[in-house]
């Protein structure tokens, strides 16, 4: 698939409510205090939103890494490290965990330190802190969200699964902004959008499904061969064939085959993406620090 064809799939997939959504947050940024953006731990630079990136600049910046429970623990070390670097507060959890939003509560306030201290100089030691949530479709925020709120007995009413409009989610000291997940109108590169849609943010009935299975087959065989090697008990061999040939290898060996002794490749496709996404491959992150590096590289000299 060409970026272009990806760029013109995506005037579709681009809905307006995303675009309302930017505009939103535009509009509200100078309401808050700090703004957290939520990443998908295995992908911490595709789920990176520019335009969310452009919007909040001017703004305490917290990334919390989510889904680490399905990342590897080494690079999300790494990628921690990466963005604190770089001068933002980052924090990686699970926001399906307890403790998740201990961790992230911690890192808002000493991100907003000085901002704090200020504040009970000037006797208004009490007054909220704002924070807008913001991050792509499916990284996790209303799961995090519930989990931030639950531990203080949330005031705001209980919203379960996607969330559309703004909403202010008042939990202790904090109001949270809750704005509805956001993808972005065009894509960096073919990797962005394949490695969004690989976790499931790209809604899958727009691509192609073996399309995506052997993009992932591609990737896991170039950074992760010995994990592919072991889910799907593969010989050095098979290790080694085209994407096109490993999952019907994969599929064969799953025993999907149709009429004729073929092998049912869209099944098998499915298979991968859906066992990729449970984390039956065990931890995997499919972005490292360094390639960011490069990227920022290259815009400079863009
Ligand atoms: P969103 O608001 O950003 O769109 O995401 P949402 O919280 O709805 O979460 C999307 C999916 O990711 C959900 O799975 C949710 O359970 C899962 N999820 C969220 N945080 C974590 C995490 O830290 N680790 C893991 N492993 N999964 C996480 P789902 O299958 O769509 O729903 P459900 O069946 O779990 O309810």
């Amino acid at each position: 698939m060409s970026n272009d064809m990806i760029n013109r799939r995506n005037i579709q997939w681009f809905p307006g409510h995303m675009m309302k959504t930017l505009r939103l947050m535009e509009a509200n940024i100078k309401n808050v205090d700090a703004v957290l953006q939520l990443l998908d731990a295995r992908i911490p630079m595709s789920s990176l939103n520019p335009e969310i990136q452009r919007i909040t600049e001017q703004k305490p910046r917290l990334y919390v890494m989510n889904k680490a429970d399905l990342a590897d623990p080494t690079l999300t070390n790494a990628w921690v490290k990466y963005f604190r670097a770089s001068g933002a507060g980052c924090v990686a959890i699970s926001a399906k965990q307890k403790g998740s939003a201990a961790q992230v509560r911690t890192a808002i306030e000493k991100e907003l330190e000085d901002l704090i201290a200020r504040r009970a100089i000037k006797g208004m030691g009490g007054a909220r802190i704002r924070v807008m949530v913001v991050g792509i479709p499916n990284v996790g925020k209303s799961t995090f969200i519930n989990n931030f709120a639950g531990q203080v007995r949330a005031k705001a009413a209980d919203r379960p699964g996607v969330t559309r409009g703004k909403q202010w989610v008042t939990v202790g000291n904090y109001d949270l902004l809750d704005m509805p997940g956001v993808l972005w109108k065009k894509f960096d590169s073919l990797e962005t959008a394949t490695n969004l849609a690989f976790i499931g943010s790209i809604k899958d009935d727009i691509l192609d499904i073996e399309e995506l299975a052997m993009g992932l087959l591609s990737q896991m065989q170039k950074i992760y061969p010995e994990k592919l090697a072991e889910c799907y008990k593969l010989s050095e061999e098979q290790l080694q064939l085209g994407p096109w040939e490993l999952l019907e290898a994969i599929g064969r060996k799953r025993g999907m085959l149709i009429s004729g002794g073929e092998v049912n490749t869209e099944r098998a496709a499915i298979m991968l993406v859906d066992e990729f996404r449970a984390s039956k491959w065990s931890r995997i992150t499919l972005e490292k620090p360094y390639q960011m590096e490069q990227a920022q590289e290259q815009e400079v000299q863009e």
